[in-house]
């Protein structure tokens, strides 16, 4: 059974166990942490009571400068991650996307975004597919991480931001 739900302390032991995070220690931790102060939600798919996928809103929307300015009042769905990779293509990150858009809805929002980066074609026909459409708006996706050397690369990949209207609500 597939249960998607916004994220509880005692749900951070087992998706450490379960989701790795490489070259972001505690990512989990940070992005729960980030809920708890109100930005956002942090939502987690269980697959028969095991974290098999995340994602997280951000209600103040994305934090690329190019993108903010375009769509100022437009939460941003990030981080979507299925885990493993065998678990893909069974409808776990249309069911985050969906609950994502229903959170959004009942906030009041009109529209949600996501960004998705430039040689991710698999995902970009599956948010397509389920109604986000082209905005022309591209940006550098810049995030961190740490390899095994310790060393802290600082990356910037192309993305374009994608947009669904959530007044139309599409199945
Ligand atoms: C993208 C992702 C979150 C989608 O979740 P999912 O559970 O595989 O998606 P669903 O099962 O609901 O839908 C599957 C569809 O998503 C698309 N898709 C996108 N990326 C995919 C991937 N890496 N593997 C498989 N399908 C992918 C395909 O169109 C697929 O359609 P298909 O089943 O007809 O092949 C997941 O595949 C994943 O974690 N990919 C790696 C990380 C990533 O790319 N994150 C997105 C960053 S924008």
């Amino acid at each position: 059974m597939l249960i998607t739900r916004p994220c509880r302390e005692q749900d951070l032991a087992l998706l450490r166990t379960h989701i790795p995070t490489p070259g972001q220690p505690d990512r989990h931790g940070t992005r729960f942490e980030r809920q708890q102060h109100g930005h956002s939600t942090f939502l987690i798919a269980w697959s028969d009571d095991i974290p098999t996928g995340t994602g997280q809103i951000l209600w103040n929307g994305c934090a690329a400068p190019e993108v903010i300015q375009q769509f100022p009042d437009c939460p941003e769905l990030n981080g979507l991650d299925v885990w493993p990779p065998e678990r893909r293509s069974q409808g776990i990150g249309t069911a985050l996307i969906a609950v994502a858009e229903d959170l959004a809805r009942e906030r009041g929002y009109h529209q949600i975004g996501l960004g998705v980066n430039g040689g991710n074609l698999r995902a970009a026909a599956l948010y397509l597919r389920l109604g986000y459409q082209e905005t022309g708006c591209h940006y550098l996706d810049r995030y961190h991480y740490t390899d095994s050397d310790s060393t802290l690369h600082d990356i910037a990949d192309p993305a374009r931001f994608l947009v669904k209207n959530l007044q139309s609500r599409i199945s």
